[in-house]
């Protein structure tokens, strides 16, 4: 989503927030700009990259030691300079950058029209330069006028507001879009996210929703919309720029999917208890007590987050018995969904951001449900607002496609599990043996890993397909969902992805030769019934890809091409089985010459409905 930068101290500040913006490049965006306080204040912006900006900056950028940044990602408005952000208010006076959308902006826009204001954009976010000059320029103080300008407001933002009456002061606020304060050596800024200012400092305040700031080069306030100061915790944020860098990969998914074998370790680090054979965490904040009184379980998440609730939801069902539903959060929020305090809501979620998973578990929240978080990012929202969680612990995920992030969470869900299981039907024995799987699995990750030259290969047959099937059962279902969703969503080819009995009502029609078709068909309990399906495919003329368990012949003369993946429990394969699918669909963008980081029309964190 869009992405803010603010920076005020003793340097230039053009050159700071620049910076800033191209570490928020990941965020996915149409447009950028920065407005900076020199004297007046100048705005610059441009639709595009933020190297677009840059070249209508030239090599004089503008003196100032206050400014703000932002890269957009239109929800209302096309993506062009006239809506790019900041905003100025009619007189030149205030210019502000917005993550979020203004609610009520048609009837503000309105009122403020019928009292002279003139809006040059279609964007919701003008009407917050109008409000705010209207006291800003009667002698309120920045910070004052905003507050008083957000009180009217409904909706979402995550803002920053500068102004030439107070050349040293950022004014940042938030609602429904993140926010943070980094506390520099006599400088200040205000960021989306940490990777923006990690640069420059680690210290950094998350703001809250509610909250209003009002930042100086050496000095910073944090208030509630009515200014009464509040006391916030400063956090040090322990990923450096070396970790967010791509680490000698052409491309972050790349990187990303490598780093899997650590990433599964560090979910894990911690948190393995083998002698009693079940999972500990340090922030699950709810009691064993509590966690037996659970009568049901609801998981909800958006796109990737939402595959692999579909495996929890099997994993909770076999291993502990707890009757589990799995809910796209953007339909959750808005049914009327059975939710009370027996019902234990798991939110997933990568970013922590996401607003349809973010109002999904505030609604579960105000039905009386315990609310738990599996989330990524520190002190993201979703992670400050639930009851309790788990952080994946699998380090940013900077490619817009989802890959460690996803075997992390499913990981996490096995120790969630192991841990509600053995509270209830999981013997000793059987949690032991879920322990001795997950440990090996960092290891049986990298085997998979090394298949990658293989898998490269393999990708030359795809990159002219127009549509490409996913089949796969029981744990391996919900892999064909996401191995499908890869593809889509960073090759273009369209792909779809179905339980692999379900193809013969339908799907089936669609094979010919020119439809490759890849199964899931590891060693586990549905294996013969996967090989029925293949034969049936093959009776068609169809193209056969498969995911099989090392040592498996079965599928020797069957398969068009086959990829070996190690063995381990049924509930773990879908962690070594989506990988080759993530590889595949990696290498078949980079040949078909997609932007593999930043997809078009896609952002890593959809923090607008
Ligand atoms: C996955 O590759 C996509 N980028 C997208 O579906 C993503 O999983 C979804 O938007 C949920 O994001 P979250 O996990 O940050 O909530």
């Amino acid at each position: 989503m869009c992405g803010i930068v603010g920076y005020t101290g003793k340097r230039t500040a053009a050159p700071v927030v620049l910076e800033g913006l191209h570490r928020l490049e990941y965020r996915g965006y149409d447009s950028a700009g920065l407005a900076v306080v020199n004297g007046g204040l100048q705005i610059f912006r441009a639709p595009g990259k933020i190297a677009v900006l840059e070249r209508e900056l030239g090599s004089h950028l503008p003196e100032g030691t206050t400014a703000i940044a932002h890269t957009r990602w239109a929800t209302h408005g096309v993506p062009n300079t006239v809506n790019a952000h900041p905003h100025a208010d009619c007189g030149g006076t205030i210019a502000l950058v917005h993550n979020g959308i203004i609610e009520n902006a048609g009837a503000l826009r309105q009122a403020l029209g019928k009292r002279g204001h003139v809006f040059r954009s279609q964007t919701d976010t003008e009407v917050l330069s109008h409000l705010i000059e209207e006291t800003h320029t009667k002698g309120a103080s920045l910070v004052d006028a905003t507050a008083e300008a957000l009180r009217q407001v409904e909706g979402t933002y995550g803002i920053a507001v500068i102004s030439s009456r107070e050349p040293d002061t950022i004014v940042a606020a938030r609602h429904g879009s993140p926010l943070l304060v980094a506390i520099g050596n006599s400088e200040n800024f205000v960021a989306s996210d940490a990777s923006a200012v990690l640069a420059h400092t680690r210290s950094v305040v998350y703001m809250d929703d509610g909250e209003i700031a009002e930042v100086k080069p050496t000095d910073y306030r944090i208030m509630d919309l009515a200014t009464v100061e509040k006391e916030k915790v400063v956090t040090q944020v322990d990923w450096d720029l070396a970790t967010i860098e791509r680490g000698g990969h052409a491309h972050f998914m790349l990187k990303e999917i490598m780093e899997q074998s650590e990433s599964v370790q560090n979910t894990l680090r911690g948190r393995l208890l083998e002698e009693d054979g079940t999972a500990r965490f340090g922030g699950l904040n709810i009691s064993n007590e509590e966690l037996l009184k659970v009568q049901r379980i609801v998981i909800t998440a958006c796109g990737t987050s939402w595959h692999s609730g579909l495996i929890g939801e099997y994993m909770m069902e076999e291993l502990a018995r707890i009757p589990t539903e799995v809910e796209y959060a953007s339909e959750f929020r808005y049914r009327n969904p059975i939710v009370d305090e027996r019902t234990l809501v798991i939110g997933i979620s990568q970013s922590g951001e996401t607003a349809d998973t973010l109002a999904a578990l505030r609604e579960a929240k105000r039905r009386g449900a315990r609310t738990l978080g599996l989330v990524n990012v520190v002190g993201s929202t979703i992670a400050r607002e639930v009851d309790g969680g788990i952080y994946l612990h699998a380090g940013p995920e900077i490619g817009v496609a989802s890959t460690k992030a996803f075997t992390s969470q499913i990981v996490a869900l096995a120790l969630l599990t192991l841990r509600m299981g053995r509270l209830r039907a999981l013997s000793i024995l059987q949690g032991r043996e879920v322990v001795r799987a997950l440990a090996k699995l960092p290891e049986l990750v990298t085997r998979v890993l090394a298949k990658a030259p293989e898998i490269e290969q393999l990708a030359d047959r795809l990159i002219r397909a127009q549509n490409v099937l996913y089949l796969g059962r029981g744990y391996n279902f919900p892999v064909a969902l996401e191995g499908a969703l890869k593809l889509k969503e960073i090759s273009y080819i369209h792909a779809e992805g179905y339980p692999a009995a379900e193809m013969k009502h339908g799907p089936i029609a669609l094979i010919d030769d020119l439809m490759p078709v890849v199964f899931i068909a590891p060693k586990d309990g549905v294996h013969q019934k996967v090989l029925s399906n293949i034969e049936e495919v093959k009776a068609r003329g169809g193209r056969v890809i498969a995911i099989v368990t090392e040592g498996d012949t079965a599928l020797d003369k069957l398969a068009d091409y086959r990829i070996e993946i190690p063995e381990t429990l049924d509930l773990l394969t879908p962690v070594l089985s989506v990988v080759p699918l993530q590889l595949l669909a990696y290498y078949v963008a980079v040949r078909r010459g997609c932007n593999v980081d930043q997809p078009r029309n896609l952002a890593k964190s959809v923090t607008v409905e």
